[in-house]
């Protein structure tokens, strides 16, 4: 299903199994505007719409990996985009909460998902900022934009043991990808690797 699984992912060290069978598995082509579906498994970021993107996917696979999938934990996902991430979530966590800030974004995602059957995935429009606390704490965050600075409500969302995964830097230019690990109640953070997402917003 996923053409260049090896050269993409395996060669760059993603070796996480559920990971890699939840790329080998989900449609991409299905999140991508239809008239560049033959572009769908490129190495890079497409444009999806109202100036967004569905990320490149060693990235998608880079930042499952490292939130530590398991078929007992929930995940929650800020920047629902496309869909495609939160499909990739929903074939590694048993629940996936995401939450997209763009209307259009979120409705087209919904339909897409539910077209495709994840039951467990599920879409709300919103701002991220604020996180989704009545199905918290959550095992995994991921967030898919920019942000200058980690919205607290984020980390206070996180479950004991719990990675918040995202991009934080200047936003149109390079950010790191950090990960906030909650351990005994306290914060640990480490940066990844360098990437570059659109930015965060928030409603005026
Ligand atoms: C790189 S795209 C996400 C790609 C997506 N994960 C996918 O698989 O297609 C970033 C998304 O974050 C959304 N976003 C930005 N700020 C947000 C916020 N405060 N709350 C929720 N979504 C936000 C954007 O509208 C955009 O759709």
């Amino acid at each position: 299903m996923f053409p260049g699984i090896q050269q993409q992912l395996i060669d760059r060290g993603i070796h996480n199994t559920a990971t890699l069978r939840a790329m080998q598995k989900v449609p991409r082509e299905a999140f991508v505007p239809k008239e560049i579906t033959k572009e769908a498994y490129q190495d890079n970021p497409l444009p999806i719409g109202y100036g967004q993107t569905i990320s490149q996917p060693y990235i998608v696979g880079y930042m499952t990996a490292l939130s530590q999938p398991s078929k007992q934990k929930k995940v929650l996902e800020i920047g629902t985009g496309s869909g495609y991430q939160a499909a990739v979530l929903g074939e590694v966590f048993k629940e996936v909460y995401s939450i997209e800030i763009i209307p259009e974004l979120a409705n087209q995602a919904n339909k897409t998902l539910q077209e495709l059957k994840y039951s467990n995935v599920h879409v709300r429009c919103s701002d991220g900022y604020f996180g989704w606390p009545e199905k918290g704490p959550f095992d995994a965050i991921l967030v898919t934009a920019a942000a200058e600075k980690v919205p607290p409500p984020l980390l206070e969302q996180l479950a004991e043991k719990g990675r918040l995964i995202i991009p934080v830097g200047s936003q149109g230019w390079f950010q790191e990808l950090m990960v906030y690990e909650k351990i005994k109640g306290q914060i640990h953070a480490r940066r990844t690797i360098g990437v570059r997402f659109v930015p965060f917003t928030r409603h005026d």
